[in-house]
């Protein structure tokens, strides 16, 4: 007769012993009765809440309806903190720590009595950085992210979180803008708990949680504010306790088909260019085989449908009165695998099924797109000989093919300090430089890839020019931007060595970024330059790590030792 598996938790709580006596007493003196210890699914409720993390602010609240959901299937929830990183305070990035989080995460959940987890996500980092450390341990998982917050909204117009940022500021240097003014904005941006209204990198991720069956249907774009959500997080918690009852582990959800689909509904809806980094990184963890050059190749022929900001011009309030992820689903055809298997038990389609638009048109036909060819061009050549990436449906569609005379700054101190300058030599035909940006150069790859425009250019009505770094850029952001450049500057990459006045090509339907400098000069270039050694710059501490281990855009900027499934084994008892 084959042994019973145990439990994960039944580890913990399973034996009458000294060892679980310890561990059965500390949770008792929460008030917790003993029955909860018979051998019930015990599920790990993730929470990045923080008041530092305002998109989160409401995941206490959210937290107590997962918990409902648990006790509802007959589980029982154990609720726990993570480092929460909020976009809007932290610096100098938070993909500085990204990877530290997703530590964080991995060693709670290998360390403590868990049979499955949700993880509560919203703010951009903290959707990749609670998958990618679940994703290293595997167990039942389900994602709920906190919704979109309320559409902002300035004198009776729509106000878009981030981008409305961007356009005021630059309204603001180019004397259009009074200082009262912009700081009254403020206000009328995020009028809620929630994270962005725009398909920034957080309503992106929420969608591409969705897409790769993570989250329930409905995921991506119900409110934060909804008593939808709060349904959502009830629904969350039983389907985390039949997930562990059915033994689906995080990797029979996330194959290399949810990949796809999530490259796919990426270029659908007009997401985030952060999504690539994000979902590499998330594939070395779960050890699917995904390369840059697949975000190119398996979102060819996808339509742009949503119309939302920063691609389009609706929030996402409009985006779930069209119906949301299951609309776009559906839209999408066949050109999803829609058998994938998801966190409800059922494939992507039939999740979908039935899902209709009432007629909003953020969400558009395959017919009648806003963009025939859409997604993420992945581009290479001299100067990016690992790739770079471009979002063309953000571009100004008259700059993808382009050749200008670079401006070059060195880092974003010097990018700070001369931008505005009067007597900056640059006209609307230049190509922006920013080197030092990427993930070891700053360090933690900041999103500034967006260079701001030339103030003397904003006021003779520039807006929009070919700009080129090694940074990331806001999902909230558009411009003709190529960013990710790999290698980068820090790191060795020809980037450094590009020279104020050199030309460069930009020809984004033939996939080229090209530095017009001959080889020898640019070896020449090479030899004589003092790459500063930035792991040399730093006396231990996280960032002595960081530096040492972070890999380079092109595989997600990952820490190279965290690639990888070590799975959720239990550790031996010290008691
Ligand atoms: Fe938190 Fe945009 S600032 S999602």
């Amino acid at each position: 007769m084959g042994r019973v598996a145990v439990s994960r938790s039944q580890q913990w709580f399973g034996g009458v012993d000294k060892t679980g006596f310890f561990h059965r007493s500390g949770i008792k003196a929460m008030g917790v009765p003993n029955r909860m210890f018979d051998g019930r699914p015990v599920i790990g409720i993730c929470n990045t809440w923080s008041q530092l993390t305002p998109c989160n602010a409401h995941f206490r609240e959210l937290a107590e309806h997962v918990a409902r959901g648990v006790y509802e299937a007959g589980g029982f929830p154990l609720e726990f903190p993570v480092t929460s990183m909020g976009e809007t305070l932290m610096r100098p990035s938070t993909m500085l720590y990204r990877n530290l989080v997703s530590m964080d995460v991995e060693e709670t959940l290998r360390a403590n009595p868990l049979d499955g987890v949700v993880l509560l996500c919203g703010c951009d980092k903290t959707t990749p950085a609670l998958l990618m450390g679940a994703a290293s341990v595997d167990l039942p998982t389900i994602v709920l992210s906190g919704g979109p917050t309320l559409p902002g909204r300035r004198r009776g117009v729509p106000l878009p979180s981030g981008t409305g940022t961007y356009a005021m500021y630059d309204e603001v240097r180019a004397g259009t803008m009074g200082a009262d003014e912009f700081v009254a904005a403020e206000a009328c941006m995020w009028r809620s708990n929630g994270h962005c209204n725009t398909m920034g990198t957080a309503s992106t991720m929420a969608s591409l949680v969705e897409a790769m069956g993570l989250g329930l249907p409905g995921n991506a774009a119900i409110p934060a504010v909804d008593a939808r959500r709060k349904v959502l997080a009830q629904d969350a918690g039983v389907r985390a306790v039949e997930l562990v009852r059915e033994k689906v582990a995080m990797s029979q959800i996330l194959t290399r088909e949810a990949f796809e689909n999530a490259i796919r509904i990426n270029a659908a809806i007009g997401g985030s260019t952060n999504a690539v980094v994000h979902l590499l990184a998330l594939a070395g963890r779960i050890e699917v085989p995904l390369s840059l050059d697949d975000f190119d190749t398996i979102a060819a022929g996808v339509p742009l449908i949503v119309d939302l900001v920063p691609s389009g011009k609706y929030l996402m309030d409009e985006f779930f009165d069209a119906g949301g992820l299951p609309v776009v689903i559906n839209e999408l055809g066949s050109l999803l695998h829609r058998d994938a298997l998801t966190v409800t038990g059922k494939s992507l389609g039939d999740n979908a099924a039935g899902a209709t638009s009432w007629g909003s048109p953020a969400i558009r036909t395959c017919d009648d797109p806003l963009q025939r060819d859409a997604g993420i061009a992945v581009l290479h050549g001299n100067l990016a000989p690992d790739g770079a990436i471009i979002k063309p449906s953000a571009a100004t569609p008259e700059l993808l093919v382009h050749r200008g005379r670079a401006v070059v700054f060195e880092d974003i101190d010097d990018l700070r300090a001369r931008i505005d300058e009067p007597d900056l030599e640059v006209d609307a035909n230049s190509v922006l430089i920013l080197k030092g940006a990427g993930p070891r150069g700053y360090p933690g790859m900041p999103e500034m890839g967006n260079l701001p425009i030339p103030a003397k250019l904003l006021r003779q009505g520039v807006t929009d020019m070919v700009r080129i770094s090694d940074a990331r850029m806001s999902g909230t952001a558009f411009g003709a931007v190529v960013l990710h450049v790999a290698p980068e500057a820090a790191a060795g990459g020809p980037l450094a060595f590009v020279q104020d006045g050199d030309v460069i090509e930009l020809d984004v339907p033939a996939r080229r970024l090209h530095l017009d400098v001959p080889a020898e000069e640019l070896d020449r270039r090479r030899e004589i330059s003092a790459l500063t050694d930035h792991t040399k710059q730093v006396e231990g501490g996280y960032l002595q790590m960081y530096l040492e281990h972070v890999t380079q855009a092109d595989t997600g900027a990952d820490f190279d030792f965290l690639r990888g499934r070590r799975g959720s084994a239990v550790p031996r008892a010290s008691h």
